[in-house]
């Protein structure tokens, strides 16, 4: 059987990422420490390490045994990091170096790394290209990006097959919804159900490549399989390839809450990128990725969950 190692397992995307291991047949083990990540995220059959990427030794040992990595495992949002780098500094690039390390001394094959469009920042030219010279803004997308060229090093000195999955604004259940650094998608889908206001930054002009997480989960699972020779040390988009304005994600997301209300706007967030457009054609030619669920499908899903989780908040306890 062949076994994963996911970090992150209990995020986001760390555990859609295990859900589709273990329905492969697949043996999955999982590292988090819950800084973000919640207990009840994590599938059953997962075998669960509970600890911190900045424990060297810890990340080490979950290294050993497996036949290959999806490093997921991150303190995620741009505006966090703006505002407290260093913890951020810690998970995302020390603990990268302690995942690429761990890797290392179990002779692991590959490593699969989510890395972040926001390297690109702010300069012209859409779509968003991997050739192009990232230009990363707040300490986030420096931390990710830096993480990336450790990636390409293991790759060139010790031959890892290390791949970066750089991704474009993911969205779906277990998203957490309910942080001040929560992705706008999630934040505002509860938000409308609970019929509470939401706030738009900036004109809601500006514009993402909202990824529904079912194709970042594909990205992933067809990157691990993928010929070497195609993948290792290499650097791809994980997108849809389509851009959408905060105001129209606003007014299909109301759409689908029945929410009726109007947003209110506010200044833009500092360090906020204003638009991001992927091409993706390299992840299509190197292992085949396509978009396998739609943006408005996606949306769709998102609120159908979000349902489900205000129910169950309301029922009664005991
Ligand atoms: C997101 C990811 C980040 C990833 C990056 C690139 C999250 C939390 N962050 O950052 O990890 O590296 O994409 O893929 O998913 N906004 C509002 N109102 C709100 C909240 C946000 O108008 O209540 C606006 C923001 O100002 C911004 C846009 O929505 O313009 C998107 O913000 P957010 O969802 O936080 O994502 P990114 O900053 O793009």
């Amino acid at each position: 059987m062949t076994t994963y190692l996911i970090t992150g397992v209990a995020g986001f995307i760390g555990s859609h990422l295990a859900d589709a291991l273990l329905a492969q047949g697949h043996g999955v083990r999982g590292l988090d420490n819950f800084a973000t990540g919640k207990r009840g995220n994590i599938p059953a059959g997962v075998d669960f390490i509970e600890a911190d990427l900045a424990n060297a030794d810890a990340v080490a040992s979950a290294c050993l045994g497996v036949d290959a990595i999806l490093h997921e495992g991150a303190l995620p949002s741009v505006p966090r990091s703006v505002k407290e780098p260093r913890p951020s500094h810690n998970a995302n690039l020390d603990g990268t170096f302690n995942l690429l390390e761990g890797a290392r001394a179990a002779g692991i094959r590959r490593v699969i790394y989510a890395a972040s469009s926001s390297a690109y920042g702010n300069q012209p030219g859409f779509p968003r290209v991997e050739t192009m010279t990232p230009q990363p803004i707040a300490p986030y997308p420096v931390q990710k990006l830096a993480g990336e060229l450790y990636m390409q090093s293991y790759a060139r000195v010790y031959g890892m097959e290390t791949v970066c999955l750089r991704y474009f604004n993911i969205f779906g259940p277990r998203q957490a919804p309910d942080s001040p650094y929560s992705g706008v998608i999630a934040k505002w889908a509860l938000q409308m159900l609970e019929g509470q206001q939401p706030t738009i930054q900036g004109d809601g002009e500006q514009g993402r490549d909202f990824t529904y997480i079912a194709n970042a989960v594909s990205a992933n699972l067809l990157a691990l399989n993928a010929p070497a020779g195609n993948v290792a040390g290499r650097v791809f988009n994980v997108a849809c390839g389509e851009r959408i304005s905060l105001n129209d994600t606003y007014r299909l997301l109301a759409k689908i809450t029945g929410y009726t209300g109007a947003p209110v706007y506010t200044e833009p967030r500092a360090g906020d990128i204003r638009n991001s457009l992927a091409d993706i054609s390299a992840a299509r030619e190197a292992f085949g990725y396509a978009p396998v669920v739609n943006f408005e499908t996606g949306l769709e899903r998102t609120v159908e969950w979000c349902r489900t989780q205000s129910a169950a908040a309301e029922l009664p306890r005991g």
